[in-house]
């Protein structure tokens, strides 16, 4: 996709951080944006920022943790919009924590979010672009946390190397339909996710925490910045969208996957 103007662009997870960037960028690049977000005054709000771009802008309160509240999200959509051109799964929560510290809520919590969600997403959207036949484009936003586990956010890592392999998939199945996947890797972002424990039910078994994760993020990118990235990546079809040169670290990962090759060999 070259040009965004007058295109249609759904972003979950729009109300902050990386989806508050990438709305952002959308709308400058022309696109009317659905913003969808399970914090209706934070959607509401950033529909109003785009709106001042001359835009459309539309809130929508949605849970991607729930299948119907997806489906409202599409239907809305395509009663508001006409249609749909470009889907941001974004939406994301965060807990640091080791396997002796995840509870099964803590597990359910994240991975509800972070790979339910986008799959539920993925699926509402991907069916609306296919029956279109205008082609398009989704971008699932993983995280480098998607090629590099680590013991502290086991959760964490594997929503997002779910994401990473749910998107690789959905990539192969779009291509024939002219529909581009690419999956947003980023690094530290300077951005609320810290703060998710604040989504979480008060009867939850609590181990994982959220607040570790400030330390790693706290001096990154700031979230505007990868709005204009995000866009970049569409317009090249890009397979992976990345934020931060981690090559030297997936190097050294790749290289001990491939090294017991040599047991077989
Ligand atoms: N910040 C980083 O350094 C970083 C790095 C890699 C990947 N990511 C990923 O980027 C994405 C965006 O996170 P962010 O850093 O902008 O954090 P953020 O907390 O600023 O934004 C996340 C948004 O998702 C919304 N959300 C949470 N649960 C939801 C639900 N069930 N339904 C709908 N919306 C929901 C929140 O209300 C919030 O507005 C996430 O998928 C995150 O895992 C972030």
């Amino acid at each position: 996709m070259d040009d965004f103007k007058d295109k249609v662009a759904v972003v979950t997870g729009g109300g902050s951080g990386i989806g508050r960037g990438i709305c952002h960028a959308l709308a400058e690049a022309g696109a009317n944006v659905v913003v969808a977000d399970i914090d209706e005054e934070s959607a509401g709000k950033v529909s109003e920022e785009i709106g001042g771009k001359g835009v459309r802008g539309v809130a929508v309160a949605t849970d991607v943790t729930q299948t119907e509240s997806v489906t409202a999200l599409a239907s809305t959509t395509l009663k508001e919009m006409g249609g749909v051109d470009v889907v941001c799964n974004n939406a994301g929560v965060y807990l640091g924590g080791e396997m002796a510290d995840t509870t099964e809520d803590d597990w359910r919590f994240v991975l509800s979010v972070n790979l339910d969600g986008v799959f539920r997403v993925g699926q509402a959207f991907s069916k609306i672009l296919r029956e279109q036949g205008r082609g398009g484009h989704i971008v699932n936003t993983a995280s480098i946390g998607g090629f590099m586990s680590h013991g502290a956010a086991v959760a964490y890592a594997a929503s997002k190397f779910g994401v990473v392999a749910y998107s690789e998939a959905l990539r192969q199945d779009l291509a024939p339909h002219g529909i581009g996947v690419s999956t947003l890797c980023p690094g530290p972002i300077r951005t609320s996710l810290a703060g998710s424990d604040r989504l979480r039910e008060p009867g939850e078994q609590k181990g994982g925490k959220s607040q570790a994760l400030w330390e790693f993020i706290r001096e990154g990118m700031e979230p505007e910045e990868i709005g204009p990235i995000v866009l970049a990546g569409i317009r090249d079809n890009a397979a992976y969208i990345y934020t931060h040169d981690f090559s030297d670290a997936f190097s050294e990962r790749f290289q001990r996957v491939l090294k017991d090759f040599d047991r077989v060999r």
